[in-house]
């Protein structure tokens, strides 16, 4: 043992030493991310993965469960590219408790999952409500929140049950707002107890647009010159389909105000694709049509939502083929707003200009501009091996600012943001697990977020697209989103190189907000 008081004036001469470095270098690596980055995001930050029940569970028949559209539409040969289907997905259903502890080894502090309404009620509100659904989403809430995750699930990510298709043509018929209100009031009633964040519906504006317009996704409907549909009509269909879905969050929120939200103290919100659009040129049309572009796809739900009526940009184009709201009840209807961002694409008019030369135009129903991702053909951002996705930050910080403005400062959610890999026959596990590029892009996301969060963007969670592989809609098995592998012949789950930093990430915050924010 040496003298005490050299060991004392060590302490000393090493803690000055300490304060030293910490105030010059802005403590830049004990938490590896700098502290001023770290600092920037609120406290209580939501750090998150996201999946959907057709996308996850699988089990497509299990336990009373009703058919869903995407069942359905799955099974129809010749819509899914690999003609594959989620009867078992990533089987997420048995295997919830396992996919809890991937989580937990991320630790991440929130979850989003979407409920899959037929597996609650298999016929809507014309049947009973299944039990065995109930206590299989009252287990995967209970498991969550006994590891300390945050569940935040969605009412619908795409799938309705069948039964509502058949009975009445699904979203197109306005009997769907009392069915969805139903379907609401149930899931309020048995999990809003220990359910914080709820989300209506996710990505309506997809829906519509794929649903109605082009056909892509159930019920496949659209005219002969917007795709290969056996019915349906392009120009009219998608704003009634959209009319009711806005008028069913509408529904659901109002009752969860009214009775439910006073003793859960809970938050309720809706799930938004939103894709930024730069202006091709400085010119007035061009900037215009970034706009319109906007409007015909993203304030088309959020502004009557939130002021209760539909953008005027909409109105002047479209006319009659927009319904109108019969009554003034819509207004401040969420508390937050879901974003889920991938990408940016150039809008250039073609209003008052034609564009055939660049390519074809959206039509008068998508409000007539050029949707492009080159200019000069010189991509926006790098390209991707998802053929939608351009990696370009800067529209998260231009989308998350757009909708900080437009919407008061509304309190956001990044509810989606991840990036896709193409399955190769060919490519070994290990070509998907060193998955720098999407270690990358999460960085530069993040770091864009982080710019707009300190402009003063009330932004309270980042939700990453996804926890696992998946079921990738139309694209089936061959695109890969996952933070983990998934080997679809054993239902192996493997941590990517993006597991293993998203965790590191989320340690480093952890880490900092102890020591700095540890008083309260
Ligand atoms: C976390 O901190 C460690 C240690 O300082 C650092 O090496 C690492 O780069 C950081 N990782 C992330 C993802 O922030
Ligand atoms: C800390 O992070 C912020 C935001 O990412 C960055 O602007 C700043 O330059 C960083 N400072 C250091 C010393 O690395
Ligand atoms: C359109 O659909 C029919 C019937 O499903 C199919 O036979 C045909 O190949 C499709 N045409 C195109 C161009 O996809």
């Amino acid at each position: 043992m040496g003298n005490p008081f050299n060991l004392f004036l060590l302490t000393v001469v090493m803690t000055c030493i300490w304060i030293t470095e910490v105030a010059s270098d802005e403590i830049t690596n004990i938490f590896g991310t700098n502290d001023s980055f770290f600092s920037s995001f609120p406290r209580n930050f939501l750090f998150g993965t996201a999946s959907s029940s057709y996308q996850f569970e699988g089990a497509y028949l299990a336990d009373g469960k009703g058919l869903s559209n995407w069942d359905i539409f799955t099974h129809e040969a010749g819509n899914i590219v690999d003609g594959s289907n989620g009867d078992v997905a990533v089987d997420h259903y048995h295997l919830y408790l396992k996919d809890i502890e991937l989580m937990e080894y991320i630790g991440t502090n929130t979850y989003r999952f979407s409920i899959s309404w037929a597996r609650i009620l298999p016929k809507g509100r014309f049947g009973s409500v299944n039990i065995a659904g109930i206590k299989h989403y009252d287990k995967l809430i209970n498991a969550l929140i006994g590891k300390g995750i945050q569940p935040f699930v969605t009412l619908t990510h795409y799938d309705i049950p069948q039964e509502l298709e058949d009975r009445y043509g699904g979203w197109l018929s306005p009997q769907i707002q009392k069915d969805f209100a139903y379907y609401a009031s149930i899931c309020f009633k048995y999990y809003g107890d220990r359910v914080k964040y709820w989300v209506t519906l996710n990505e309506p504006n997809v829906v519509a647009i794929r649903g109605y317009r082009s056909g892509l996704y159930p019920p496949a409907r659209c005219s002969a010159s917007f795709g290969n549909c056996s019915s349906g009509d392009s120009e009219r269909e998608p704003f009634i389909a959209a009319h009711n879905m806005i008028l069913s969050h509408s529904a659901a929120v109002n009752l969860y105000r009214a009775k439910y939200q006073g003793e859960q103290k809970g938050n309720i919100g809706i799930a938004i694709n939103a894709v930024w659009y730069e202006p091709i040129s400085n010119s007035l049309q061009d900037k215009q049509a970034a706009q319109r572009a906007q409007s015909f796809y993203m304030n088309w739900f959020l502004d009557p939502i939130m002021f209760g009526k539909y953008p005027e940009e909409m109105k002047n184009i479209l006319g009659s083929l927009l319904p109108e709201f019969s009554s003034n009840h819509l207004q401040n209807g969420l508390d937050f707003i879901g974003i889920n961002h991938y990408t940016t694409f150039y809008a250039k008019d073609c209003l008052h200009s034609t564009c055939v030369q660049q390519g074809p135009c959206v039509s008068k129903t998508e409000g007539y501009y050029l949707r492009t991702p080159t200019k000069n053909n010189i991509p926006i951002g790098e390209p991707t091996a998802v053929d939608w996705i351009y990696v370009y930050p800067k529209g998260m910080e231009m989308m998350v600012t757009y909708l900080m403005n437009r919407y008061n400062n509304t309190p956001m959610f990044i509810t989606e943001n991840g990036l896709g890999e193409m399955h190769q026959p060919d490519s070994s596990i290990n070509a998907f697990l060193n998955d720098d590029s999407r270690v990358e892009y999460m960085k530069s996301y993040l770091d864009a977020l982080i710019s707009v969060i300190r402009k003063g963007a009330d932004v309270r969670g980042y939700i990453a697209w996804s926890l696992l592989d998946n079921f990738e809609w139309l694209s089936g098995y061959t695109t890969r989103f996952g933070l983990y592998h998934v080997d679809y012949t054993t239902l192996k789950r493997t941590p990517k190189s993006s597991a293993h930093w998203y965790k590191q990430f989320i340690l480093n915050f952890t880490r900092f907000e102890a020591v700095y924010r540890s008083t309260s």
